[in-house]
């Protein structure tokens, strides 16, 4: 199997696959690609919080002429996935091949899988009612990479965000940049700009053990090939898993009384209403109290919401508040460079580079001394 990500959170995306069990796991940009069973593919979709999609490797191969394509990619056993009446279609990205162009490739492999399929059932019509196959020929470096997508709508798609405002993050980022922090479901967290709430419902998922993908369809849920028996045993493991509401510290705050109530929304849409409390809240009147804590947060970006000044005064105020505050680990994401020449505490302990859709963004994350461990 491969699991897709943004560029920079295929760390996060390992680890979620190495904590799920799977082994012989291989790393590339954007990619993360591990073995697993068929019965495994329900669980993988359900599971995965920080990649935006999970695909079946079906072949690989060096193609450097459309026949060699053609002929690899119909040797491929199409036939133990696509069902006679599948519906199926083929996209394509080619980078550094001799076999350059998409449109080319998309149509020789179509045309491949077609009379693999004429052969294998015996028909040359097919009806294309049933089930939905989507197949990628990927050609990188010469090597072409056939594909079928399990996921159907991205991984992000949870289904609970009705509302997001102007600037939303996606969900399977928002859930990356928890990971990628040192909040577990003991800590503290505030997220002092939070739009559609969307970092606090991700760390209220992962505190509560509730599967992201839950209350959402996959495209491979009507896939023959993937025993019915799975997908219940699946869904029905992740309710098992899920632990009860109570005991999480998860704050948002937002400018804008709107977005409070989009956040209010969103939370309890996702089955998280009750571990999280949101209010309107200017950050410049935020005032911490406790000494151990953990701020996630994504302030506008300046060109995109609000202008400079708005933000370099998001700037002071996170500098005024956290300054002292020894016990906080900051974590901010943001396109705009400037942010450390304002927040003084300490040169960022790491610095992540993210793409946000096409925009390049920063994770600066500055480390906060842990507290005491707790008394068993
Ligand atoms: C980039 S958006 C955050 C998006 C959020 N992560 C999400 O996924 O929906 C930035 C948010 O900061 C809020 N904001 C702007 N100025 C603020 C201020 N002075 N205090 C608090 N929130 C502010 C905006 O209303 C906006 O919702």
């Amino acid at each position: 199997m491969i699991a897709i990500e943004t560029f920079g959170l295929e760390a996060v995306v390992k680890r979620e696959v190495q904590a799920m069990g799977f082994e012989d796991i291989k790393v590339s940009p954007g990619k993360v690609e591990f073995s697993a069973q068929v019965e495994d593919i329900p669980r993988v979709n359900l599971w995965l919080r920080s990649a935006d999609r999970v695909l079946v490797k079906v072949g690989e191969f060096k193609a450097v002429t459309f026949e060699e394509l053609f002929e690899q990619t119909k040797a491929l056993p199409w036939g133990d996935w696509i069902t006679q009446d599948g519906k199926f279609t083929v996209n394509g990205k080619a980078v550094k091949s001799i076999l350059g162009s998409v449109r080319a490739c998309q149509s020789i492999v179509k045309k491949a899988v077609v009379e693999k399929m004429a052969d294998t059932y015996g028909v040359e019509w097919f009806e294309e009612t049933g089930p939905e196959f989507t197949i990628q020929v990927s050609m990188l470096n010469d090597i072409a990479t056939l594909t079928l997508d399990t996921s159907g709508s991205g991984l992000n798609r949870r289904g609970y965000r009705k509302h997001a405002g102007m600037a939303p993050i996606k969900e399977t980022m928002a859930a990356g940049l928890v990971l990628l922090s040192f909040w577990n479901e003991e800590r503290l967290l505030i997220d002092p700009m939070c739009g559609s709430g969307t970092i606090l419902i991700e760390a209220a998922l992962i505190g509560r053990k509730i599967a992201p993908g839950l209350n959402r369809e996959f495209a491979s849920e009507d896939w023959p090939a993937i025993p019915r028996q799975a997908w219940g045993d699946a869904r029905r493991s992740a309710k098992e898993a899920i632990l009860p509401e109570g005991g999480l510290q998860l704050f948002g705050y937002d400018i804008d009384p709107e977005m409070v109530a989009a956040s209010k929304a969103n939370a309890k849409a996702a089955g998280v209403g009750g571990d999280i409390s949101f209010e309107q809240k200017d950050i410049k009147d935020l005032w911490i109290d406790a000494q151990y804590g953990v701020i996630i947060s994504n302030p506008p970006y300046g060109y995109k919401l609000g202008d400079y000044k708005d933000v370099n005064q998001i700037y002071i105020s996170i500098h005024k508040t956290f300054k002292k505050k020894k016990g906080w680990s900051v974590y901010i994401l943001t396109a705009d460079t400037k942010f450390p020449d304002y927040f003084k505490r300490a040169q960022p302990d790491r610095t992540r580079k993210l793409f946000n859709g096409p925009l390049e963004v920063r994770y600066y994350q500055y480390f906060g001394e842990r507290p005491p461990r707790k008394e068993k």
